[in-house]
C-alpha cells in the first residue's frame, strides 16, 4: 500500500532522513520508534507532502506522492494526525471534525453532508457525548481523540500517527489505545509514532526502528525489544527515563 524507496532529507549539513526504504502493507498496524531527532516526524512531513525530500521516492498505491500538495496526498486517502494538536478552540467537537470531512477526497461543501460524515469518526473516537463542547475545554487526551477523528473524517485509507500518546495521562493512554484498535478494526492501515514501548508491543505486529534517520532494526514487537542496537540506541535510555 504504502512504499518508501530510498528517502533521503537534509536539513543544510544534516541528513535527518538517509536512504530509508520501507513499506507497508494493506490492514497493517505498523509502529515507528526511535529516539529523539531520529527522523520519524521527518518522514512522516516528506510521506504526507509537508515537506518535499531531497531524494527517493513515495508511492501510495502504486503511484508516487512526490510533489503533491498535502490536500492532494490527503483526497488519495492517506490521513495523518500531528505531534502537537492544535484544534479550533472556539468552535465544537463535531464542528471540528466537519472542518475534516469538508476537505475530505469527496470534496463536500455542503454542511450538512459534513454532519452526517463526522458521525462515524465521533462515534469511533468516543466523542458523540462532547459533541457540543467546545475544542477548547477538552482535556489533552480528548484533543487527540478529537484530532484522530479530524483525520478520520478525511476517509484515508492509511492514517499516520504522530505520537497520539504524548503527554496524556495514564488513563487516558489506555482509552486512546482503545480507540487506535477501534479505529484499525473499522479498516484503516495505521502507521503509528510512538514513544511508549507498552502502546507499540500492544498495538503494532511490526515494528519499524529509526535512528539518524535510517532504519536500524525491522521486526515483531519481540525481535525489537530483544535486539541490542535497539536497547542501546533507544529501549534502555527510554525504559529508564519512563521509570523516572
Ligand atoms: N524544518 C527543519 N529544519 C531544520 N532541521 C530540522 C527540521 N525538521 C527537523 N529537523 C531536524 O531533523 C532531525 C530529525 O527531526 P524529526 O523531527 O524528524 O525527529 P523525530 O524522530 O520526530 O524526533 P522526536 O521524537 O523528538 O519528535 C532533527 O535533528 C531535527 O532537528
Ligand atoms: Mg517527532
Amino acid at each position: 500500500m504504502l512504499e518508501v524507496r530510498n528517502l533521503s532529507k537534509s536539513f543544510g549539513g544534516l541528513k535527518a532522513v538517509g536512504d530509508l526504504s520501507m513499506s507497508v502493507a494493506q490492514g497493517e498496524f505498523v509502529g515507528v520508534i526511535g529516539p529523539n531527532g531520529a527522523g520519524k516526524t521527518t518522514v512522516m512531513n516528506l510521506v504526507t507532502g509537508y515537506m518535499r525530500p531531497s531524494s527517493g521516492d513515495v508511492l501510495f498505491e502504486g503511484k508516487s506522492l512526490v510533489g503533491l500538495a498535502p490536500y492532494k496526498i490527503s483526497h488519495r486517502g492517506v490521513g495523518r494526525t500531528f505531534q502537537v494538536v492544535r484544534p479550533f478552540s472556539e468552535m465544537s467537537v463535531e464542528d471540528n471534525v466537519m472542518t475534516g470531512a469538508l476537505f475530505s477526497g469527496s470534496r463536500t461543501n455542503n454542511l450538512s453532508k459534513a454532519r452526517k460524515a463526522a458521525q462515524l469518526p465521533m462515534e469511533l473516537t468516543g466523542l458523540t457525548h462532547k459533541r457540543n463542547m467546545h475544542a477548547g475545554a477538552l482535556t489533552l487526551g480528548e484533543k487527540k481523540k478529537l484530532e484522530l477523528a479530524r483525520a478520520l473524517a478525511t476517509e484515508p485509507r492509511l492514517l499516520l500517527l504522530d505520537e497520539v500518546m504524548g503527554g496524556v495521562t495514564r488513563g487516558e493512554v489506555d482509552d486512546l489505545m482503545v480507540v487506535l484498535q477501534r479505529i484499525h478494526a473499522s479498516g484503516v492501515t495505521i502507521v503509528m509514532i510512538e514513544h511508549l514501548v507498552e502502546v507499540i508491543m500492544a498495538l503494532s505486529k511490526r515494528v519499524v526502528v529509526l535512528n539518524f534517520g535510517q532504519k536500524l532494526f525491522e521486526g515483531t514487537p519481540a525481535d525489537v525489544v530483544q535486539h541490542p542496537a535497539v536497547i542501546e540506541s533507544y529501549l534502555g535510555r527510554s525504559l529508564e527515563a519512563d521509570a523516572a
